[in-house]
């Protein structure tokens, strides 16, 4: 499927976006191992997460759904999973092969994780490298890529851990293991990140401790089944706070959007460069704080993007560079080497689209330096990346020519109905078959 793209809009209206990814990911992985039935609603039905709900159906746990987003999970308890027939195959879905990684390095049957051409190019050793100092036997190919074959029956160990890169996978996967490890395992991050498995594992009344930093579970603590509104993806929501931003005389709400402190960096920065954005209505939905964001047109100006605000926007910066490109002066983004072993390259993606469209910009190692400025045309590749599509379907709203964007596909792993959402707040967007 491709996007074609007419230059210009207006964004207006309200709208809620789909599921968060994170969360919808989760629920299904606690559901799971949980004792009792799990109800979760606002489940994202992207590829991603349905990737691990079918994992989880080959391992013999009965789920019904999603239908309309609501889904019911039969737990079976932390050691009620079965030996799947064939390799789970994990799509596009990094989080599903890191989080299971770690979830099933503790189970007594063999296992191999497998996904497509972009999934089986991302690193690896960052999950083989903590499980394999808590004991578990697992491999990945020669360059530490998947497929990952797993060992049963293999007994794990507690351990600490500190993390040497700022990544929610890892440190969940380790956690995760931790479930079925002997006595403590804990972990420390170089800097926050996203915590809906702590906040989750705590909602299923499985004790985790956070105290100064240092983030720990207990091997053998049982889950309990719970009920779960996943709240509206604000890595979705992003792409329509910066769309409404930058396309003058916008005016959109967004409901029931996710704003965990973990995850709102790309409010923080894009407010930090002048945009319009009020939060209303904040009130926490099943341990997870939500927000209606209510977002107007505002010029906005380039800035250098606090590092400290780097893991709290990871996923939204393809969206924060086409903000970056529409506004008034020079941005610039470093330490931010995380992007680079995303779905795709993301500043490599990037940095190639934005001049086709002649924005001007420089690369870094780690991040990237971009020059706001006028908006041409062209066509844009995605590199299999979700995010790098929908960035460049909203730059069209500042574009003077057409856009055309190839290989849109993935699109449905995180934000199914992309298309038809965007239209009906005004994108002037059509997709075909390629
Ligand atoms: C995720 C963590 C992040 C993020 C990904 C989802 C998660 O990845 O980019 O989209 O759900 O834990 P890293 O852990 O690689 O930073």
């Amino acid at each position: 499927m491709e996007f074609q793209l007419m230059p210009g809009g207006v964004i207006s209206g309200e709208a809620r976006v789909p599921g968060d990814k994170s969360i919808s990911h989760r629920s299904i992985m606690l559901g799971a191992i949980a004792e009792g039935t799990t109800r979760i609603s606002g489940f994202l039905e992207g590829e991603d997460a349905l990737a691990t709900v079918a994992a989880f159906r080959a391992m013999g746990v009965v789920i019904e759904g999603p239908e309309d987003g609501e889904v019911t999970v039969r737990g079976v308890g932390l050691h009620g999973l079965r030996a799947p027939d064939a390799a789970l195959d994990m799509g596009n879905s990094g989080t599903s092969i890191r989080l299971l990684s770690g979830l099933l390095a503790g189970q007594s049957f063999d296992v191999e994780l497998t996904g497509d051409v972009s999934l089986c190019k991302r690193p690896m050793g960052r999950v083989m490298d903590p499980l394999r100092l808590m004991g578990a036997r697992i491999e990945g190919t020669a360059t530490g890529t998947p497929p990952l074959r797993i060992q049963g029956g293999t007994p794990l160990r507690g351990i600490h851990y500190d993390l040497p890169m700022a990544s929610a996978q890892v440190k969940s996967c380790v956690l995760l293991a931790g479930l079925y490890a002997e006595g403590r395992t804990s972990v420390t991050e170089p800097a926050p990140t996203r915590d809906h498995t702590e906040r989750m594992l705590g909602g299923f009344g499985c004790p985790v401790s956070v105290e100064e930093g240092v983030i720990a579970v207990t091997g053998g603590s049982s889950l309990t089944a719970t009920e779960i509104d996943v709240p509206a993806d604000i890595s979705s929501a992003a792409f329509f706070l910066v769309a409404a931003s930058i396309a003058p005389g916008s005016d959109l709400l967004l409901t029931h959007v996710g704003i965990n402190p973990t995850r709102i960096g790309v409010i923080n920065i894009l407010r930090a460069m002048g945009a319009d954005l009020t939060l209303k209505n904040e009130r926490t939905v099943g341990g997870e704080p939500v927000a209606d964001i209510r977002v107007r047109y505002a010029p906005l100006r380039g800035i250098e993007i606090p590092a400290e605000q780097v893991p709290l926007a990871i996923d939204e910066f393809p969206a924060l560079f086409v903000a970056a490109a529409c506004a008034e002066g020079t941005t610039v983004l470093r330490g931010a080497e995380e992007l680079r072993v995303k779905e795709s390259d993301r500043i490599a993606a990037m940095a190639e689209g934005l001049s086709t469209l002649g924005v001007r910009n420089e690369v870094l190692e780690d991040g990237i330096v971009i020059e706001g400025g006028r908006l041409g045309g062209g066509e844009i590749h995605t590199y299999h990346d979700h995010r790098i599509a929908m960035s460049f379907a909203i730059a069209a709203l500042r574009a003077e020519e057409e856009i055309r964007i190839l290989d849109c596909d993935h699109v449905a792993t995180s934000f199914p109905g992309f298309d038809a959402l965007a239209r009906g707040l005004g994108l002037q967007i059509t997709a075909r078959a390629e």
